[in-house]
């Protein structure tokens, strides 16, 4: 996953790479390094944040330049492993985002060559590959050095005395943004808004040869045109506004991106997005596929389609898609990536359509991946989102699954209308829970104090469960599992006590009964119990420790409220205990990595 970055202009290059690279850090943080090239090459790199790399490099004029910020795959983060690397002259230098699964061998070949490898990376064959090729033509040498790669292979070269960046792009996003007199290329949009706002997305296989005046791209040897697209939001959207951090901006942004994604579907309505309008097909089947939140948005997908349509969904891992000795044949699949670029992801829907699956693929990111390889793109409208931990994407997920639901609800109309009028007040409720900031911190502070957490929902709310326990391990830093209420009796029993709390999600519907049963039995265990209740339950405050109050609303729609105030719950305790919310240890935004 790693962030990569090139420019060429009529500016010095090395502000705009250190600029740049700070708003590729999400992908990838460990180490960084940015390298200019005149007549020769400068190369700077060490472990750490942009930030530090600032503090250490030495003034330079040079025009052009590429940049890295690393998520480690081969060898650990150091300034050895940091990208760019070189070659054996120091002419070339190359930053790559990807993973080359023929490094060894073609390692081995180099050094038999003559080559001397310094890093552990697998990237380092790019740049001795380019040299090895290289007999005056830059471009050539580099089209060689990529036929010789099998793997993911996004990545820029440059080389002294060379007015070009010459890229690739495979397996992960690559993004020219065209300006005047300059021209960069990145990882994600908003390292170029700063910049321009127009952009060319590569595709897979693409070579991109791009001077200060000019974008080559080439695609099995043949230039081709690829469209210039205008972004239309802008770099204030990516940016803090006042808070904190972006994950608390991004989760006070929700109740904006229910409405923006309604509003966008609205508006499409005579195109809306349906299950069946796929090139026929009854709706027999569903498959859905996704990682990590997305795949709990997966999940709470399958209660909303089997509760409104009433045909039967499998959600799977897409990770372990792979691995499931039988594809399923003529169904209707929905994958579900915020990024668009998760590689498991992408590795299924080409299992899932070599099947005759049909696939519709909801997503964040316009022109991703995951929208060319997929039959159909429904765009969730969340604006961009900065912190590795995903908030708004998640709501905005639920929102689509939904509206792909309703056109096929088996009820009756006077239903129908109700649900779409609880649908359109969601963001006005959501705005409830977040009015109740103060309160879920003051619980947070009590939380904070704890190693173990055990989440508990049922029925729709299990998935949120793992969510909010997703949330609150990956950046507090606290061990915590969701568990389906009824579950934690067949086992994790024997973990509860005074120092084990339990976050129970219990907002009205027909599994209230059974979810305070199974308080009752966890109070006599001793843990500590969080609930998040509706502010007329009036069973909980004398049952539970600590109660959240969450509005109520329709139990179908009640995930989107209530993740709202477990996501505020995981950031307040990881505020208390001072992590880096944004950025989490050894995580990534972007995982385009096995
Ligand atoms: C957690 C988180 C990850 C992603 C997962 C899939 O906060 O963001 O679990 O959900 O890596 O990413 P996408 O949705 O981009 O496919």
């Amino acid at each position: 996953m790693c962030g990569i970055v090139g420019y060429i202009g009529d500016k010095k290059a090395q502000p705009i790479l250190l600029n740049a690279l700070g708003k590729l850090e999400y992908r990838g943080y460990d180490s960084c390094g940015i390298a200019i090239a005149n007549k020769s090459i400068e190369v700077y790199k060490d472990v750490g944040r942009v930030k530090a790399l600032a503090k250490i490099l030495e003034p330079h004029n040079g025009k052009v330049g590429i940049g890295h910020t690393r998520w480690a795959t081969h060898g650990e983060p150091s300034k050895i492993n940091a990208h760019p690397h070189s070659d054996c002259a120091g002419k070339i230098a190359v930053v790559h985002n990807g993973t080359i699964n023929n490094f060894s061998r073609l390692r081995e070949m180099l050094a038999e060559e003559g080559h001397v490898l310094a890093s552990e990376t697998d990237t380092e064959v790019i740049p001795h590959l380019i040299e090895k090729y290289y007999d005056g033509d830059f471009e050539k040498a580099v089209e060689m050095a990529v036929g010789e790669i099998d793997g993911a292979y996004t990545m820029i070269a440059i080389m002294a005395g060379e007015s070009r960046l010459i890229a690739a792009r495979k397996d992960s996003p690559l993004i020219i943004g065209v300006g005047d007199r300059e021209n960069l290329i990145a990882s994600d949009v908003p390292a170029l808004l700063d910049y321009t706002s127009r952009v060319i997305y590569l595709e897979d296989g693409d070579i991109a040869v791009v001077s200060a005046s000019d974008v080559k791209v080439k695609q099995n040897g043949a230039v081709i045109d690829r469209e210039v697209h205008e972004i239309s939001w802008s770099m204030e959207d990516a940016q803090k506004g006042g808070y904190e951090h972006f994950m608390l901006k991004e989760i006070h942004e929700q109740p904006k991106v229910i409405r923006d994604t309604l509003t966008d579907y609205l508006s499409k309505a005579e195109t809306a997005a349906d299950l069946t309008g796929m090139g026929g097909g009854s709706l027999e089947n569903i498959i859905i596929l996704a990682c990590g939140t997305s795949y709990h948005a997966g999940l709470v997908g399958k209660y909303i389609i089997e509760d409104l349509v009433n045909v039967p969904v499998r959600v799977e891992m897409a990770d372990e898609f792979s691995l499931s000795g039988q594809s399923p044949a003529g169904n209707q699949a929905i994958v579900i990536t915020q990024s668009g670029e998760t590689l498991d992801v992408l590795k299924a829907i080409k299992r899932l359509k070599a099947n005759g699956n049909r696939v519709i693929a909801v997503t964040n990111v316009v022109g991703s991946s995951v929208t060319r390889a997929a039959d159909r793109t429904i765009y969730t409208r969340a604006g961009p989102e900065i912190c590795v931990a995903a908030t708004k994407t998640f709501v905005a997920q639920l929102i689509a699954l939904y509206w792909l639901a309703l056109p096929y609800a088996r009820v009756n109309a006077a239903r129908l209308d109700e649900l779409v009028l609880e649908l359109r007040q969601l963001p006005v409720k959501v705005q409830q829970v977040l009015d109740n900031e103060a309160e879920i911190a003051a619980y947070a502070k009590k939380l904070a104090a704890y190693d173990n957490v055990f989440y508990i929902g049922k029925g729709i709310n299990y998935p949120i469960a793992m969510e909010g326990a997703l949330k609150l391990k990956e950046i507090s830093y606290i061990h915590a599992e969701g568990y389906a209420a009824g579950e934690l009796k067949h086992g994790p029993f024997s973990l509860l006590g005074e120092k084990t709390p339990v976050v129970a999600v219990v907002t009205q519907d027909n599994t209230y009964e059974p979810i305070v049963t199974s308080i009752k039995e966890i109070k006599a265990r001793h843990s500590p119990v969080i609930v998040l209740a509706n502010e007329d339950d009036d069973v909980m405050p004398d049952l539970a420790d600590s109660v959240i109050t969450i509005p109520r609303v329709d139990p179908l729609f009640s995930p989107v409220v209530n993740i709202t105030a477990l996501q505020l719950l995981a950031y307040f305790v990881a505020k208390e205990r001072g992590c880096p919310i944004d950025f989490p240890r050894n995580l990534a935004k972007t995982v385009t990595v096995e």
